[in-house]
């Protein structure tokens, strides 16, 4: 046992700790930091091809989705395709008519889902272009994409994954720079993310340092639901429920928090798009009902901000995770300082990566829920780390 593993309580813990790591590798040898440019050897001898398909597919389950729909508004943006991002069983439910000229992704951690198996063998039968992006060297969906990029996260041993899933998100930013980066409209843009790049493990290590702010939002999150139940007039459970709300960039880093409460802290979460609130969920919110909200320094801002002001003229004031600068503009929305509700501020990033550093924040949110809740957190009940039946 390595003295780094003496430090932490379980694999999860310590697999969220070492992505200051893990961000640097995802980037080691593929960035050019001096002049702008990325390289990334699994697909170079592809990169004329793959600039030439009409349209993108990011195709995972669970949490690899999730990488996916991080970073679909920047790929989007990058290689001005029309991107989708499919969970693999739907993508082969709804019979997706897949062409030639098309570039079908596939993210996968343990490269061995049977599900996202079977919508690869379903885009090779239709002759697309297949990419894997995979953190394990030699598995099947290594083996049968015509090109790939590992994430190099080292071995992954937590059922929910956290470390995979912020490599998966870098490489597939990186792809969108390789992709682009010939065409001079697109420099501008490349500079602002690689540089941000630069900083980015840096600032992952700044968010770990918070660790008694997210331990306090636990102790908030478990009164609240517990203020709730107290209160409750009619028989459902939602005492023991949480929504996460996010929109834009953020909608993912919702999702994906969600997931990971679920997964480890066995608390029911929804991670929801903050538009959503008003066609149904807010039904369910009421004083104290706990909700988490990214209003974050984006172009997605006063849409948040404005999902604030409803839930608060509700009576339910949400927690907040903001950008750091923001703090006074948060504090003049309230009358008076007292107010003003608990907020999380994370180091701010360029949009595209700010979600790496949003929901590093959650994995450790989700770690001390499960702890407080008495949670085994490496080997949650009825979930498996690679489902390959
Ligand atoms: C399982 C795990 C999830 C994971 C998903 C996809 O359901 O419990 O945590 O996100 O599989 O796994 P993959 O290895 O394909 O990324």
């Amino acid at each position: 046992v390595s003295e780094e593993e003496n430090i932490f309580s379980c694999k999860t813990e310590q697999e969220i700790h070492q992505q200051r790591a893990t961000i640097e590798s995802a980037v080691r040898g593929r960035v050019d930091f001096d002049n702008h440019a990325v390289k990334l050897g699994g697909i170079q001898a592809y990169l004329h091809e793959i600039r030439r398909t009409n349209r993108i597919y990011m195709i995972g389950m669970g949490t690899s989705t999730h990488a996916a729909l991080a970073t679909q508004k920047i790929l989007t943006s990058l290689t001005n395709k029309s991107v989708s991002v499919v969970q693999a069983t739907q993508f082969i439910d709804m019979e997706e008519p897949i062409a030639k000229t098309d570039l079908c992704i596939f993210i996968s951690q343990s490269g061995e889902t049977a599900d996202t198996k079977a919508a690869l063998d379903y885009c090779n039968q239709a002759g697309a272009l297949t990419l894997g992006i995979t953190n394990v060297v030699g598995s099947s969906i290594c083996q049968n994409t015509t090109c790939g990029i590992h994430v190099n996260a080292g071995v992954e041993v937590g059922v929910a994954s956290t470390k995979a899933y912020t490599s998966q998100y870098i490489c597939l930013v990186l792809l969108g720079i390789a992709i682009a980066q010939d065409y001079f409209s697109m420099k501008d843009q490349i500079r602002e993310i690689i540089d941000g790049l630069r900083e980015l493990p840096m600032k992952a290590e700044e968010v770990l340092n918070h660790k008694q702010e997210l331990k306090e939002l636990v102790e908030l999150i478990q009164e609240r639901q517990a203020i709730v139940k107290e209160g409750m007039t009619f028989n459902t459970d939602k005492s023991n429920s949480l929504y996460i709300l996010g929109r834009g960039y953020q909608y993912a880093v919702a999702r994906e928090a969600a997931l990971k409460i679920k997964e480890i802290a066995y608390m029911h979460a929804e991670g929801l798009c903050a538009s959503e609130l008003k066609h149904g969920p807010l039904a369910m919110v009421q004083e104290n009902f706990p909700v988490i909200l990214f209003a974050l320094n984006d172009q997605f801002k006063t849409h948040a901000f404005n999902a604030m002001n409803q839930l608060v003229s509700r009576g339910c004031v949400p927690f907040l995770v903001i950008t750091e600068g923001d703090e006074l503009e948060l504090e003049n929305n309230f009358k008076n300082k007292a107010e003003v509700p608990f907020h999380f501020v994370l180091p701010k990033s360029t949009p595209c990566l700010q979600g790496i550093l949003a929901v590093i924040p959650m994995q450790l949110l989700s770690l001390y829920l499960a702890q407080a809740r008495g949670c085994n957190v490496d080997q949650p009940r009825n979930l498996a780390k690679s489902v390959t039946v």
